[in-house]
């Protein structure tokens, strides 16, 4: 793969205003080191502090996860651009072993920080009006899957029985049905068009281990806590706003 079709790759996961790509999430402009100044993204703060979720996920985990896992999934990502951008122009002494690792590697922490820049803002405290279940996501859960109960059930059947390993559980919005399903992804692999995330629950054992060891059902218990539907609801509102990508 050249490195004119890795550009195009990146480019290629188009914007929805909506945090799902990496041009809907914030850069600053780094004339630090560079000859030239380059781009960075940066790691979002999180909407509320690191114990606000306790005690369903303890303040340990949230500080580990933000602090270090999504800022390495950060700084590995912007690394890894400043190589691609050094490559340009000297295609000739790129190998191609070295082009599938770049490129593997931005796929990657690209996925790192989309996912879990979603899944910040899906979290909030227990208790909060944003956890109540609300608006037209309510209305079509209760259609689809008969009570919230029937859908946390099937939720965490289809993310138990689908992630093996490390990856992902959502429940994502097709843009052009306006139907909601269950996905799931492994590793740090996003969902892209049609489907935009409703909601999205990190399965990985950073997530949860120092708190629910290998108990993956209680940690998706916990979770249910805090799932923040107000958000939810806001997505949901955009996915059938959303103009359609096959009309
Ligand atoms: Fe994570």
């Amino acid at each position: 793969m050249s490195t004119l079709l890795l550009v195009a790759l990146l480019a290629s996961a188009c914007a929805t205003q909506y945090g799902q790509s990496l041009d809907d999430l914030p850069k600053i402009v780094d004339n630090s080191t560079a000859a030239s100044s380059v781009e960075k993204y940066v790691l979002p703060p999180l909407p509320y502090e690191y114990e606000a979720l306790e005690p369903h996920i303890s303040a340990q985990i949230m500080k580990l996860h933000h602090q270090a896992h999504h800022q390495a999934y950060v700084n590995n990502l912007n690394r890894a651009l400043v190589e691609l951008k050094e490559m340009q122009g000297k295609e000739e002494m790129t190998t191609k072993d070295k082009i599938e690792v770049l490129e593997e590697t931005i796929h990657f922490n690209r996925g790192g920080h989309i996912n879990h820049s979603l899944f910040w803002k899906g979290l909030a405290p227990a208790g909060s009006p944003q956890t109540s279940l609300q608006g037209d996501l309510e209305k079509a859960i209760v259609a689809k899957w008969g009570s919230a109960d029937e859908f946390s059930t099937a939720l965490f059947r289809t993310i138990l029985g689908r992630v093996r390993g490390s990856g992902w559980g959502w429940l994502v919005c097709n843009v052009d049905t306006r139907e909601l399903l269950f996905a799931t992804t492994r590793d740090q692999d996003p969902i892209s068009l049609p489907q935009l995330v409703i909601l999205g629950i990190d399965m990985w054992e950073h997530a949860y281990y120092l708190q629910y060891y290998n108990n993956k059902q209680s940690y998706l218990k916990a979770i249910w806590a805090v799932l923040n539907w107000k958000e939810a609801n806001e997505r949901y509102a955009s996915c059938l706003k959303h103009t359609s990508i096959s009309s």
